[in-house]
């Protein structure tokens, strides 16, 4: 059984992200996304690691053989656990390539049996992330080019209550 894991920070999941799920999946026998820690963007989360994951569960529930958790461990060492061979990536820019291929070779040193496949997002969501998401709530802009439409209400909500607090 071949088992590849999406890993990511996912703070929200975007439809950038969906379109690179739903191409691994189709790839793989098991797809497993998962939330890990991002030792940059630590201290700048809009959702915790479980919002998250309750978040991604809501978009791909109709996908069955896509799974999703979250851990606190090396993503090396996450792959070991869960026996899977190789990580996907989603490419969007050159300018993501240079960190990328750097993860990409630390992960292979601290697990030789991994392999770090890259797929070029679509040109439709080339310019979307999590944080050009996470700006346009915060001014309260239409998301529906951006995110799943399960999950527009929950950032929205999310984005007002950090605006009340
Ligand atoms: O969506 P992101 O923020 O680009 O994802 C980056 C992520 C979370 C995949 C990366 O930071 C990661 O793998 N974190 C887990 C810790 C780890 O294994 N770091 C890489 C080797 S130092």
């Amino acid at each position: 059984m071949k088992t590849a894991i999406y890993p990511g920070s996912f703070d929200p999941i975007t439809l950038g992200h969906l379109n690179i799920i739903k191409r691994a999946a189709v790839c793989f026998d098991k797809l497993i996304v998962c939330v890990l820690v991002n030792s940059e963007k630590m201290n700048r989360g809009l959702f915790t690691p479980e919002e998250r994951v309750e978040l991604i569960r809501k978009v791909v529930a109709k996908l069955p053989n896509v799974e999703v958790d979250c851990s606190s461990t090396l993503l090396a060492e996450y792959a070991r656990q869960r026996k899977a061979c190789t990580l996907v990536k989603g490419l969007r820019a050159v300018s993501d390539y240079e960190n990328e291929l750097q993860m990409a070779l630390i992960n292979r040193k601290l697990n030789p049996r991994l392999e770090t496949m890259f797929l070029p997002s679509s040109t439709k969501y080339t310019y979307i992330s999590s944080s050009v998401v996470k700006e346009m709530a915060r001014y309260g802009a239409d998301l529906t080019d951006f995110l799943p439409r399960e999950i527009i209400e929950d950032v929205q909500r999310k984005m007002d209550s950090r605006r009340d607090s």
